[in-house]
Order: structure tokens, then C-alpha cells, then sequence
């Protein structure tokens, strides 16, 4: 395949490129139009220049990135970082103070009071879509932050939301923030047991949740979840519940608070608090390699500098502009690109609760012509599955607000990239593939539209002050030539990293800085090419990524060994078309147990009761046995391998402890496509 399209500008030799070992295709390099780079925020020549000046004197480049938010107590400290071994400490502009909250909200309100700062499109296109000023953000955010307060919420409180995408979701997060509470979002499509652990986790004060989340027409009944999940809690939790569908949901009279009445009645204004910069914002569980979900903890000051200034940059954001980053406000992807990011540099930022497929496939298309959306940004998983369907469906809408089109969440295959780019950019708008992490607190490697040339599938180069490193994954060199291959790793720290796990940085510093040491490993394997563009391989750790959720295979298997029929369950993932990586479970039964697809169909229903839909499996193997060494240790690079219908080739064997279960797990795989 070999694109020239109208508008953009195609510069240098097509390019074979490879991904998930299979797909060979040929890729051009696009360069925004002359018009786009002109008025870019960042050209060629100043990213190079700043890059350089970004990672020789952090310093320098960092305290005057900083002033792009407003500090109540203006810092003196910049950067105080340390990645070595049983020391690792992350603090940036440590003395400043400032309030988040006011950042996003009070301080546009001189220039932009009567501004739409977020466009609220509901699950029904019949449902007429919210505009929600600056004015009316403050005074709902603080309606908010009044009724937590009423309910004891204090500094350093941790809150949870478990929340439908609707505005009072952005105005709890923003109402803690100004209050100092901590909160954490939990996505709406994880179970009442997941909900339980985060709440107990973090030892939470509050739940805010709403009767139901309706999502392409189906409701998800959050508060019934939420009732679910309190049984396994402490009493003294409250829950806030906002009643948006109005359907009937049970009532704990004492427990349970009507939000949005007791909002009504709430002050309209509350003063913000002033928080030192390395203060905890918020608390994001996400998936690792081994069972129990990590606290990503992210703070104030740091925070904020990275989300505003790659919100602005990576996008090339300017005023008037209409941004819509599709994702769920329980990722991060939600808190930095569709709340922190925009609202801090006073965006028009777009909230969607629906689906791309409903009620038909031209869903995103019609929402993009309907509010004039400039900036959209979503993920390759949903940009798969449309393409399936047909590009009748984008055709039909007026996509010419268009200026940028971004991707997130896992490698975009280049087929992909150029469907997305031919026919919702028509050709004529860069695609910025954006590579970053819950951990990262935002882009770390991608491209700046007006500046860095984009290769299909590749998220270019790192941003400003990231030092990205490649080393052998067995020997742990850094590979010093520009074209190779390995993992990925950065030596050094920038304002928008994590800087623990909540209540465990031990476990931080073993998750992330014990494999190669002094750096951060990021747990994704990388090649770069001889331009020193970076292309994402995966994940190399035990983690999958299904339609751009990350999942740990281990919390899965946890599920299912939890399941009275199973003696024993190994997951790993396989290449999927729409999903990018589906979910192959081995299960060993125990005995006297028959497979049966009745078995089979209760262990998927119990993996989405335990966890969530999104950990379902996609196919369950019955393993009389699994591959083990002598020692004991399951090799999953066997059995990766054979879900992967990839078997001719399985290496080394001969540590195996009993090589004929390999055989019938070859005999009886189940991807055969
Ligand atoms: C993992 C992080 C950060 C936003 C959403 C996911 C994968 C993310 C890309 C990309 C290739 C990507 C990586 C990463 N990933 N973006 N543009 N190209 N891979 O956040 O749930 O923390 O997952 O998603 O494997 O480690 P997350």
C-alpha cells in the first residue's frame, strides 16, 4: 500500500516496515503542511534546539516551562530526582505552592468567563449536548468541593470516583483538587470486587459514583456495583450518588447522599486550597505483572506542567480550537487529555459518554461535525474496528474542522494509520502517535505535529526532556548505535513521572527501577530506526494490552484459579485483528472436573465478575498440564507461542520437566487462524 494524498506533503523513500511479526507493509513520511508548521507552537529547528537545551540544563529549560501555570508561592527549587538503587526520590519545583483546581478554572475566568470549557455530548444523540462555561465549571466545582467538605473531607483525603463520563465526574475531580483531597477514578467497567480493592487500598473516605452509566445504549448499574462493593468496605465510607438516568436504585439512608440536590443547596463558591507542589493529586490503579493493581501515584506541581504543556505542543492547541480526546475519564488518558491538560490552558474540551457505534458507526464522524471538533484523539483499537465497517461511515459527515488526529494506547499498525489518516484527515492533517504510560503522567514519545516528520506506526521521537535509552534485554548494555533494538528505558526524570505507589515504595522502586538500575524501565520493548525514530514493540513484562487497557496476566489468572473447578491457569496474549492482543487462557481442572462448554462459558462470566468485561477471556485451552521447568516455573514462552499458532518454532525445550504436554497443548490449541 502506498499513499500520496492530497495536501500533505510526502517526503522521502517509502519504507518497508514490520510489525507484530507478520505484516509487511510499504509507508510513506508525512509532513504537516507549510501552513500547519507555520503557526505551530514548536517547528523543526526549535524542537531540536529545545530538545538539546531540555535534557543539557533540565534546570533552566524546566523553571521556565513552569510559568506556563500560576504558582501561589512561586518555587526556587527546580529539580531534585534520583533513579539510584534503593534511593529513588522524584520531586519537582518542591517549594512552589499553587492550587490545581484554580489553575484549570479561576484564573481564565478574566479572559474566558463565558467560554465553553467542556461540551458535554451524551450517549443519545437525541439527548441535546451540554455547553458548560468557565463561569458555571467554578461555581459546579465548587458546589462540589462543598458537599465533600459537608461530609468530612479533608486535605489529603482520598476520594473515589466511580462515575458514567458526565460533567460532575470532571467537577469531582477538580472540587478534590481544590479542596486537596486525593482522588481515584475507577473505570465504570470494572467490578464491584475491583472497586472494593481500590476503595480499601487507599483507605477512601467517600465514594462518588451515579445511579446508572449508560453507555451505547445499555446502562451499566454503577450504584448497585457500588452497593456491592461497600459490603466488602468500611461502614463509615459515604457514597455520593448522582441520580442522571433517574432510574430506581436501592437507598441506604445514611450512607448514601443525593449529589446533585445536596449540590443545589451547597454554596456556590469555595475557596481553593494552597498545596505544595509535590502534594498527591491523584491515585490511578493500573495492571502489572503481578496480581495485585499498582497505585500510580501523581502529584501537583509536575503534574501539571506536563499535562498543560503536551496538551498545548503534541496537539498544537490554540485558542478557539475544539479538542476531543475520546477516552474514559477512569484512564489516564481521561485526567491528563480530556480535564487536566485542556482545562489548564483553557480549552474547549469535548466529554463523550457513548460508543463509536452507536446508534450507527458514524458516531465519532457526526460528533466531530456536530461541535467542530479541531483536535481528536483516540485509540487504534477503535480506529481498527471502524475501518472494518467501512469508510461510507466517515464519508457521510463534514470532517473539515479538522486540523490534527492523534492515537494512543497501544501500536498502531501502519494500515491503520493510513486509513485514519486518508480518510478522517482526508490527507491533508498530521496524525501524532502518542507513546506514554499511567506512569509517565504524559507523551513521552511522539511526534510535535509542525515539527517531526510522521512515519506510520512509529511515535517518532521523546519530548522535551526525556532521555530515552535502548538496551539488550538480556545483558542490559545500553545499545549506543542509533539503529537497534531492545527495551526501553529513560535515565532521567521530567515533571509529569509518578513518584510512587501508594503506601508501597518498595514496590515502586522493584516494579520500575530494579531491572536496569539507575533508570526507569518502562516495560515495553522498542526498535529504533536509523533516523532515530522510536517504533513500540509491546509490552516485554507480563502485562497485556487489550483495545488499549492494559491487564496484567496474572490478575487474570488470579481470577480464574479463585474459581472452585480450576486447579491451576496460565494467560497469555495473542494477536488479535480488532483488539490488538486478545486473552488465551490455559486452564488445568481440577480433578475429576469435565471440560465442557458450559465450564467454559461460566469461567468467562466469572473473569467479568471478578474483574471486569475487559479482562474476559477470548479463549479458554483445557491443559491437562502446563509447560513447566523442573523447578516448577511455568514457560509462557511456550505457551505465548502456541497461542500465538506459532509452534514450528519454540526454542529450547529440554528444560522441561514433562515434554509431552507440549504436544497435546499443540494438538488441541485453539487459534488456528
Ligand atoms: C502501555 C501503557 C497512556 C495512555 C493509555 C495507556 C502501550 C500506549 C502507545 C503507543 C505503542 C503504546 C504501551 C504502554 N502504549 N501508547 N502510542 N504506541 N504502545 O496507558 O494503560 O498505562 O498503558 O500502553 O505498552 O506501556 P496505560
Amino acid at each position: 500500500m502506498h499513499f500520496r494524498p492530497k495536501g500533505a506533503v510526502q517526503i522521502g523513500q517509502t519504507h518497508r516496515v514490520t510489525q507484530g511479526g507478520r505484516l509487511t507493509i510499504m509507508t510513506a513520511i508525512y509532513t504537516a503542511s507549510q501552513d500547519f508548521s507555520a503557526s505551530a507552537h514548536v517547528d523543526a529547528a526549535g524542537y531540536d534546539r529545545l530538545y538539546a537545551e531540555s535534557v543539557k540544563d533540565p534546570e533552566s529549560f524546566w523553571a521556565r516551562e513552569a510559568q506556563r501555570i500560576d504558582w501561589i508561592r512561586p518555587f526556587t527549587k527546580v529539580k531534585d530526582t534520583s533513579f539510584a538503587p534503593g534511593n529513588v526520590s522524584i520531586k519537582w519545583f518542591e517549594d512552589g505552592t499553587l492550587n490545581l483546581s484554580a489553575n484549570c478554572i479561576d484564573r481564565h475566568m478574566i479572559k474566558r468567563a463565558n467560554q465553553t470549557a467542556i461540551i458535554w455530548e451524551p450517549d443519545d444523540p437525541k439527548t441535546p449536548a451540554k455547553h458548560i462555561t468557565y463561569t458555571e465549571l467554578l461555581e459546579q466545582t465548587c458546589r462540589l468541593a462543598n458537599v465533600l467538605k459537608a461530609h468530612g473531607v479533608e486535605r489529603g483525603d482520598r476520594v473515589v470516583l466511580y462515575m458514567p463520563m458526565i460533567p460532575e465526574a470532571a467537577y469531582a475531580m477538580l472540587a478534590c483538587a481544590r479542596i486537596g483531597a486525593i482522588h481515584s477514578v475507577v473505570f465504570g467497567g470494572f467490578s464491584p470486587d475491583a472497586l472494593a480493592n481500590r476503595i480499601n487500598d487507599s483507605e477512601a473516605k467517600v465514594v462518588i459514583t451515579a445511579d446508572f452509566g449508560p453507555r451505547g445504549g445499555k446502562k451499566t448499574p454503577l450504584k448497585a456495583n457500588t452497593d456491592a462493593a461497600l459490603l466488602h468496605c468500611d461502614d463509615r465510607v459515604k457514597c455520593l450518588v448522582v441520580k442522571h438516568t433517574g432510574d430506581q436504585t436501592s437507598w441506604v439512608d445514611g450512607r448514601d447522599v443525593d449529589l446533585k440536590a445536596e449540590m443545589a443547596a451547597a454554596k456556590p463558591y469555595c475557596p481553593y486550597v494552597e498545596m505544595g507542589a509535590e502534594d498527591p493529586l491523584f491515585i490511578l490503579y493500573t495492571s502489572g505483572s503481578t496480581g495485585k493493581p499498582k497505585g500510580v501515584l501523581h502529584t501537583t506541581g509536575g503534574y501539571l506542567v506536563y499535562a498543560a504543556m503536551t496538551h498545548q505542543i503534541t496537539f498544537d492547541y490554540h485558542d478557539g480550537d475544539v479538542f476531543w480526546c475520546t477516552a474514559d475519564v477512569g484512564w489516564v488518558t481521561g485526567h491528563s487529555y480530556i480535564v487536566y491538560g485542556p482545562l489548564a490552558n483553557g480549552a474547549t474540551t469535548v466529554m463523550f459518554e457513548g460508543v463509536p457505534t452507536y446508534p450507527d458507526a458514524g458516531r465519532f464522524w457526526e460528533v466531530i461535525a456536530k461541535h467542530k471538533v479541531t483536535q481528536f484523539y483516540t485509540a487504534p483499537t477503535a480506529i481498527r474496528s471502524l475501518m472494518g465497517l467501512g469508510a461510507e461511515w466517515v464519508e457521510k459527515h463534514d470532517l473539515s474542522s479538522l486540523k490534527l488526529l492523534g492515537s494512543v494506547g497501544e501500536p498502531i499498525n501502519p494500515e491503520a494509520w493510513n486509513w485514519y489518516h486518508t480518510h478522517v484527515g482526508k490527507g491533508a492533517v498530521p496524525v501524532v502517535d502518542t507513546f506514554w504510560q499511567t506512569e509517565t503522567g504524559g507523551h513521552i514519545i511522539t511526534p510535535l505535529p509542525g515539527a517531526i516528520p510522521q512515519k506510520p506506526g512509529s511515535a517518532t521521537k521523546p519530548f522535551f526532556g526525556v532521555k530515552c535509552v535502548v538496551l539488550d534485554a538480556a545483558t542490559g548494555q545500553v545499545q549506543e548505535a542509533t539503529e537497534t533494538e531492545g527495551v526501553l528505558c529513560i535515565t532521567d526524570s521530567w515533571p509529569g513521572q509518578m513518584r510512587t505507589l501508594w503506601g508501597d515504595h518498595q514496590r515502586f522502586e522493584e516494579a520500575y527501577f530494579s531491572q536496569y538500575k539507575g533508570m526507569y524501565f518502562t516495560g515495553d520493548g522498542c526498535r529504533r530506526d536509523a533516523d532515530g525514530y522510536y517504533w513500540i514493540t509491546g509490552r516485554v513484562d507480563d502485562v497485556l494490552n487489550v483495545s488499549g487497557h492494559r491487564m496484567g496476566t496474572a490478575e487474570i489468572e488470579s481470577a480464574l484459579v479463585a474459581h472452585a473447578d480450576v486447579a491451576e491457569a496460565a494467560v497469555v496474549g495473542f494477536p488479535h485483528d480488532i483488539k490488538g492482543q486478545g486473552i488465551y487462557a490455559y486452564v488445568t481442572l481440577m480433578k475429576g472436573i469435565e471440560p465442557s462448554d458450559d465450564l467454559r462459558k461460566d469461567l468467562i462470566k466469572w473473569v467479568r465478575t471478578e474483574i471486569g468485561p475487559i479482562a474476559s477471556p477470548d479463549l479458554i485451552q483445557w491443559a491437562p498440564g502446563l509447560p513447566k521447568t523442573r523447578s516448577g516455573k511455568i514457560m509462557r514462552r511456550i505457551l505465548r507461542k502456541i497461542a500465538e499458532n506459532d509452534f514450528g518454532a519454540l526454542g529450547d525445550t529440554s528444560t522441561l520437566a514433562d515434554p509431552a504436554v507440549v504436544d497435546d497443548l499443540i494438538a488441541n490449541r485453539m487459534n488456528r487462524g
